[in-house]
């Protein structure tokens, strides 16, 4: 196994990547923020079997954080990160600090999608999506990357990008992966180790109540409403948990949809369980 590179400045980056480009290889990039585990391992190595160069960003972006959010708690393991990137295929982990990737200061300059960032998990994060828009928008830049590979349970995060690329004609393809879930169905989220073993029981009725709703809509349940209230209904019960949302909307737009839904639509939700806020999703097809 080839040993991993470590970059920790941005020109050594751009460079690394230019001189691939320069022999013709394409370069892939799949940005995290560490404490990485199968999720996105399978982001990896779905980079690694389509283009002929990795890079991994592990890097926990502080302008996507609100002020009474997890920025400090979120968990860290750069060790363990750089041993899963090597072992998952990757070329290279960047891992800039804070300077690094805001060196005029964090309120310097923004990139801020407009509609699709503000309802959903941006009615109760604001300013999240456009933390997260802007360092995507600098990883793209600095790693020069012709692929781009992120995680389907963070839709919205996925719709955001896409469009950002889109509307700035970005050189970069997006490539959204399927959810990657526990055995028992929980989709695998860097938060989940914060969950006690009394909460995770009610953690894994996210995933229950979203293969409830799907079932209904495969019985020919169109009404919105209906298909909400069956996924809430296995829900609610559970002690820890508080929903924050449950919507079912278009895949393309987010456009939530209130009353009677086409064929194909998507169940969103954030749930909080105990302290921590869970995020997961359905394809209703
Ligand atoms: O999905 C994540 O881990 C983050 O939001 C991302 C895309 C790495 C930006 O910080």
């Amino acid at each position: 196994m080839e040993t991993i590179t470590i970059i920790r400045e941005a020109e050594t980056l751009s460079r690394w990547s230019q001189i691939h480009q320069r022999a013709a290889k394409s370069v892939a990039v799949v940005p995290t923020m560490g404490y990485l585990h199968e999720g996105h391992l399978s982001l990896i190595r779905a980079a690694r079997a389509q283009c002929d160069a990795v890079i991994v960003t592990d890097f926990v972006n502080p302008t996507q954080f609100g002020p009474n959010e997890d920025y400090a708690a979120y968990p860290r393991d750069e060790a363990m990160d750089i041993a899963l990137c090597q072992a998952a295929g990757a070329d290279v982990v960047f891992i800039p600090d804070v300077h690094t990737l805001y060196p005029n200061g964090q309120d310097a300059a923004w990139v801020d999608v407009k509609d699709l960032g503000d309802h959903l998990c941006g009615a109760s994060r604001p300013g999240h999506f456009r933390g997260v828009a802007t360092v995507v928008m600098k990883l793209l830049c600095i790693s020069r990357a012709d692929f781009a590979f992120f995680g389907q349970k963070d839709y919205q995060q996925l719709r955001v990008v896409q469009h950002m690329v889109h509307d700035f004609g970005l050189p970069c393809q997006i490539i959204g992966c399927p959810i990657v879930r526990e055995p028992d169905g929980l989709a695998m989220s860097s938060r989940n180790v914060r969950l006690s073993q009394e909460e995770r029981p009610s953690a894994i009725a996210l995933s229950q109540g979203l293969a409830a709703a799907h079932q209904a809509f495969l019985n020919g349940e169109r009404d919105a409403r209906q298909l909400t209230d069956t996924a809430a209904s296995l829900i609610l019960p559970k002690p820890h948990a508080q929903i924050e949302y449950i919507a079912v909307a278009d895949p393309e737009t987010l456009e939530i949809f209130h009353h009677q839904i086409p064929n194909r639509a998507i169940m969103l939700l954030a749930v909080r369980v105990g302290n921590v806020r869970l995020i997961d999703n359905m394809l209703l097809e």
